[in-house]
């Protein structure tokens, strides 16, 4: 009897045990299927037609945003070149191009080399043109109206420059073509020029990294881009209209006379940066130096950019800091990144002797080297049923999927401190050349001293709100699609 009783609680015991097992199991694949994501191939390659993203556009202060290689940007569509698509770029152009704008973040915030004010008084003469120059060309574009009467301009909007310039006619130097006709002062009934001897004209230095010049009284701004593009010309004052509603008079910005480089088309720059000569700041009044972009999920989708207040969603935001050395880049504090729901093992001194910086223009997010290494582990372990593929430039973990019409991708997220965690949209965890080289869209840093940089493929479809004043950046999902 005893036996038998002691044989069915055992049995007992084991079925329990078994369901116990089995709820667990069933509990992982649930907790796993939480931090996976299936996707159809097609979306990680742009498609050759803009579709526009419905979200997002009917906020007041809200600009679209476009790609500046996407189908949703025509650069020569007054032109001559009108029938032709955007121009066609290499991805291993692009990711040369990435790699020119983080050397010069870097170079900029270099530890050794102290700050561009420090370099700048111990030796003029000798300081190389890429140590002082404001990096990077960015990607993505927004329409504003420059000048009365108004004329529509295509900027690159960039959170890693100070600066907005545009080409001036009469093109003094040179000009590169561009999708409007280009700005001309003279037809303008508000332009001015800006001084030599005007207070303005001297905070050019912190803005550009580079001294200003003089020419028959005239305030000359000159900057730099990481990828050796440079615009030189006149400083001057003019009337800016973001919106119908939203004008602003005596808008300081740069009449370029000489301008070359990878600016795509776009009529030249809008500077979102964290210095005094920011469009952040010059529109301090009404907005309160709080905007928030959305870029979208492929470059033949659309974004926005807004200015002021965006639609109140459940944003969560991490303080900001300062960069020793970068007063234009919007520093952030990373403490952890997660791969398939399984937090990754990286002592917190690794992401604090780098530090973290947010950058609507880089494109991959680049890691110190002892964050990287442990990201591309747990990937390649996720990933090992995919055949690989060679590296794409910097980017060393790619795979073949040319025999699938899905995959499954771990779901990756990046913490910052203040409790925040972004998880990384499905479309913003690869980057694909073509379908049978779609590669892990993270780079590490060669240098455990530089510092990170959360790019731009990672923030796709987010909602990022700045609140400069506020002193923090703010993360939503599902900001445009
Ligand atoms: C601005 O300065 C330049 C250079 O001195 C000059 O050629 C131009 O006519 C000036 N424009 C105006 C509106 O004063
Ligand atoms: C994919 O891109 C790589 C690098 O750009 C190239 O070598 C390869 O031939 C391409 N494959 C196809 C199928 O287009």
């Amino acid at each position: 009897m005893g036996s038998l009783k002691f044989i069915l609680s055992a049995y007992l015991l084991s079925l329990s045990l078994c369901y116990a097992f089995e709820e667990r199991v069933a509990a992982e694949s649930q907790h796993e299927l939480q931090h996976m994501h299936t996707i159809q191939l097609s979306s990680l390659l742009p498609s050759s037609v803009c579709n526009p993203s419905t979200k997002g556009n009917a906020k007041k202060s809200s600009l679209k945003v476009v790609h500046k290689h996407g189908p949703c940007f025509k650069p020569y569509s007054n032109g001559e070149k009108a029938a032709s698509p955007s121009p066609s770029v290499s991805h291993a152009e692009i990711l040369r191009q990435d790699q020119s704008r983080v050397k010069s973040i870097h170079s900029r915030l270099s530890k050794n080399s102290g700050s561009l004010d420090e370099i700048r008084q111990s030796d003029d003469a000798t300081l190389p043109a890429k140590d002082g120059s404001v990096v990077g060309a960015g990607n993505y574009i927004v329409t504003v109206g420059i000048g009365t009467p108004k004329k529509d301009l295509s900027l690159i909007f960039d959170t890693g420059s100070d600066l907005t310039w545009t080409q001036c006619e009469p093109c003094v130097k040179y000009c590169y073509e561009q999708k409007e006709p280009k700005f001309d002062p003279t037809v303008s009934q508000s332009y001015s020029n800006v001084s030599c001897s005007s207070t303005i004209c001297t905070s050019l230095q912190s803005a550009t990294g580079n001294s200003p010049a003089c020419a028959s009284s005239t305030c000359l701004y000159g900057i730099q881009y990481g990828d050796s593009s440079f615009s030189i010309g006149f400083f001057g004052k003019e009337t800016l209209t973001l919106t119908p509603t939203d004008v602003f008079p005596n808008f300081l910005f740069g009449c370029g006379q000489n301008n070359h480089g990878l600016f795509g088309g776009a009529a030249g720059l809008m500077g979102l940066g964290r210095d005094p000569i920011s469009l952040v700041s010059q529109t301090a009044t009404k907005y309160k130096k709080l905007f928030s972009y959305c870029l979208p999920s492929s470059a033949s989708s659309t974004g926005h950019l807004t200015f002021g207040p965006g639609a109140s969603k459940s944003v969560q935001f991490t303080p900001l800091s300062s960069i020793s050395g970068g007063s234009s880049f919007y520093g952030l504090e990373m403490i952890g990144i997660s791969v398939g729901g399984q937090k990754l093992s990286i002592a917190a001194s690794v992401f604090t002797t780098a530090g973290t910086i947010i950058d609507s223009g880089t494109v991959i997010t680049r890691l110190p080297p002892d964050a990287y290494t442990p990201l591309r582990t747990a990937f390649r372990q996720f990933m090992s049923k995919y055949p690989t593929a060679p590296a794409l430039s910097l980017l060393d973990t790619c795979y073949d999927f040319s025999k699938y019409s899905t995959v499954t991708l771990p779901q990756i997220s990046l913490f910052f401190s203040g409790g925040v965690e972004v998880s990384v949209d499905k479309t913003g965890i690869m980057y694909a050349s073509n379908i049978s080289q779609v590669c892990l869209a993270f780079a590490g840093n060669s240098d455990p001293t530089d510092v990170s940089i959360f790019g731009n493929t990672q923030q796709h479809t987010l909602e990022v709100v700045y609140d400069v004043a506020g002193g923090k950046v703010g993360f939503a999902a599902g900001g445009c699609s």
